[in-house]
């Protein structure tokens, strides 16, 4: 094998298109899939590669240090690639101590075991929530992060100390920050397959305060794709920003996907706002399509309506899915 690579939080949405993406495109590479299987973790994700040679799981936890280590004692891991994370804005608002367990405790661990074992890359996986809300204009790679929720403030620590490993230590760290992900397997807490959920059952589809807030949407497919591009050539202690700079309200989602499943415009929901709800996320993108010749190639009509599809043609997906977050019943 050329190249033994960890990847964290690999069962969950993006982590394990990701790994399925790097089965697909290196034949000589080698995976450790890192993961706690908390709420949003699913095996399941990763049924169809479960039994490649190449392919391993431990299952760990990151809050734990000695969990941490041990893999790297045991398993000689060249390139780490780190998307294990608490990730729900919401569940954030209600409850900061996971977030700050494995979004800063966790990431520290990871660090200091890849420091010992001297990796050759160090790819920490965040988004674009800690520049905070932007009201107008696009972030580039140096804005100054001001993140709003628990969630954001916990990820910017995290990218921050990444940073800092690079800076004293010279660790090769490189940072990725994405926009709003979409696609098959993503937990239906999160808008699009919280709604699909509901919108199969002709539940209404709960829609924060005015549903103006805007965001990017990337498929996850394309995130992969920018996330290989800087594993491979990003450079060392830099952030890169991939997006689709395709921005959307959350309310023209809810149109789009009463669209596509054929159900009435009656059945969106105003509900009380979330607290501190940023109102807009916008990445300026030139640096990786630049420097690493990124361009998404899924457009969002299209990748949305096979979302909805992925959705109603897996029954056996969400027979596997743990309790979901009923955000309208908060
Ligand atoms: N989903 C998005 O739109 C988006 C956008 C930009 C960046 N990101 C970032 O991408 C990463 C992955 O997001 P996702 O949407 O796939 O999340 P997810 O919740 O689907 O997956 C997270 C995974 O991490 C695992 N995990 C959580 N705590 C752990 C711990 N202490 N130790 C080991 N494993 C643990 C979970 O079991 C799960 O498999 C996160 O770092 C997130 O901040 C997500």
């Amino acid at each position: 094998m050329s190249k033994s690579i960890l990847v964290t939080g690999g069962a969950g949405f993006i982590g394990s298109h990701y790994i399925r993406y790097l089965l697909r495109q290196y034949p000589d590479i080698e995976i450790w899939n890192l993961d706690a299987l908390t709420y949003s973790g699913n095996l399941y994700n990763l049924k169809d590669v479960e039994k490649d040679e190449r392919y391993h799981f431990i299952h760990a936890n990151l809050c734990k240090q000695e969990d941490v280590s041990a893999l790297f004692e045991h398993q000689k891991i060249d390139e780490v690639v780190h998307f294990a994370a608490e990730s729900h804005v919401d569940r954030s608002i209600y409850g900061a101590t996971p977030f700050i367990e494995t979004n800063i405790k966790g990431t520290f661990h990871l660090l200091e075991a890849s420091l010992k074992a001297d990796v050759q890359k160090f790819v920490h996986v965040s988004t674009d929530e800690v520049y905070g809300s932007f009201p107008v204009g696009m972030a580039v790679e140096d804005t100054l992060l001001a993140p709003k929720n628990p969630y954001s403030a916990s990820k910017a620590s995290s990218d921050l100390l990444c940073l800092s490993y690079q800076h004293t230590y010279g660790m090769p760290v490189v940072i990725s920050r994405c926009t709003n992900n979409y696609g098959p397997n993503q937990y239906p807490e999160k808008l699009i397959p919280f709604s699909i959920k509901n919108l199969l059952c002709d539940k209404p589809i709960p829609i924060y305060g005015d549903g103006k807030q805007q965001r990017d949407w990337i498929h996850v497919y394309d995130h992969c794709r920018g996330l290989d591009l800087i594993r491979q050539g990003g450079r060392e202690g830099e952030i890169y920003h991939i997006g689709a700079e395709n921005t959307v309200t959350n309310f023209e989602i809810a149109l789009k996907l009463l669209e596509i499943m054929d159900k009435p415009n009656t059945l969106i929901d105003h509900v009380q706002d979330r607290l501190g709800h940023d109102v807009r996320y916008a990445l300026d993108t030139q640096k990786i399509r630049k420097e690493l010749q990124f361009q998404p190639s899924i457009s969002f009509a299209e990748g949305l309506k096979d979302t909805v599809y992925w959705y109603l043609e897996h029954e056996d997906w969400w027979d596997t899915v743990r309790n979901p977050y009923q955000v309208e019943e908060k």
